[in-house]
């Protein structure tokens, strides 16, 4: 079904929509990954250098330790769509509604008609971004662990007018914030809302205006800040399940900090899809409502 018009209503009453008691997530294996393009900082002097055999090992861990913690759905990969494994950036779901993602790039926009597709097949309502204000997915838009609040970003990919129409989906509030640092071109580089109510984030992605809504809504003692070293070693981009986290060895005191207060971290490997300009968090998209976290 494709919806045009706020389906809040529906979407918390109609029982037929996929409802989900475990986190389960969607993700894409890397058959035809590749760095085919620049479209990010991150891409450019990596062109074809992801090994294909070692990028499929690192994520089948990934999916191997993600599986222990949650249930997982696949989606087949495509070839002429070799950006399709970073499959957080394809849409933004809860409550059964899938807000599908208007690529930037045209590079990238192939990848759009798999996954309306898949959310069709799969019996969920389909909210379709219209193509002139570009969002992207997971990869912009955020809920906050209770699930009630969007955070969505612009300035790079996605286009702030884009921001309430997604939220409308759901009938919810959103707060937008302002990417500064192309490096941080999707606000899942630089902000990871965690189960626990910390926020975990790098303040120089973002410009002071952001900085002050990120304030007013998150106190000193749910910020966890993150240095420019550990944001480029991509510690933001992190899968939270439960008090469970998945990221990318950060080799600094953050897995510490992390554990001091109740999270449990496993790193994994995934030097491959860095080259693309993305962890762990960009190879998964959530499927069960953001506060389902009792599993672990
Ligand atoms: N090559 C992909 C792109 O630029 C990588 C996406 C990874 N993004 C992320 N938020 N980590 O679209």
């Amino acid at each position: 079904m494709i919806i045009t018009t706020p389906v809040a209503s529906i979407a918390s009453s109609d029982a037929s929509l996929p409802h989900f008691d475990r986190p389960t997530y969607l993700m894409c294996p890397p058959q035809f990954y590749d760095v085919n393009y620049v479209i990010n900082p991150w891409m450019a002097g990596n062109l074809h250098r992801p090994s294909r055999d070692v990028a499929f090992a690192q994520w089948k861990n990934l999916h191997y330790h993600l599986q222990r913690i949650a249930d997982i759905r696949l989606l087949h990969a495509r070839p002429g769509s070799p950006d399709m494994v970073f499959v957080a950036h394809s849409a933004l779901v809860q409550h059964g509604v899938a807000a599908i993602s208007s690529f930037a790039h045209q590079q990238r926009q192939t990848e759009e008609q798999h996954l309306r597709r898949w959310f069709q097949d799969a019996g969920f309502l389909v909210w379709e971004t219209p193509r002139e204000t570009a969002f992207e997915g997971e990869g912009d838009a955020l809920f906050n662990a209770g699930g009630d609040h969007l955070w969505a970003a612009h300035g790079v990919r996605t286009c702030q007018h884009s921001h309430r129409h997604v939220a409308d989906a759901w009938h919810t509030g959103v707060t937008s914030l302002h990417l500064v640092d192309p490096r941080f071109y999707h606000l899942d580089t630089c902000f990871a809302p965690l189960s626990g109510g910390h926020l975990l984030y790098f303040p120089g992605a973002f410009d002071a205006a952001s900085l002050a809504k990120i304030k007013a809504a998150y106190g000193p003692d749910k910020r966890i800040e993150v240095s420019e070293l550990e944001a480029t070693r991509f510690a933001c981009n992190v899968i939270n399940v439960g008090r469970n986290i998945l990221m990318s060895p950060v080799e600094t005191d953050l897995v510490a900090r992390l554990t001091g207060l109740g999270y449990e971290i496993a790193e994994l490997e995934l030097t491959e899809f860095l080259k693309g300009g993305g962890s762990a968090k960009a190879l998964a998209l959530r499927l069960s409502d953001s506060n389902v976290t009792n599993a672990v």
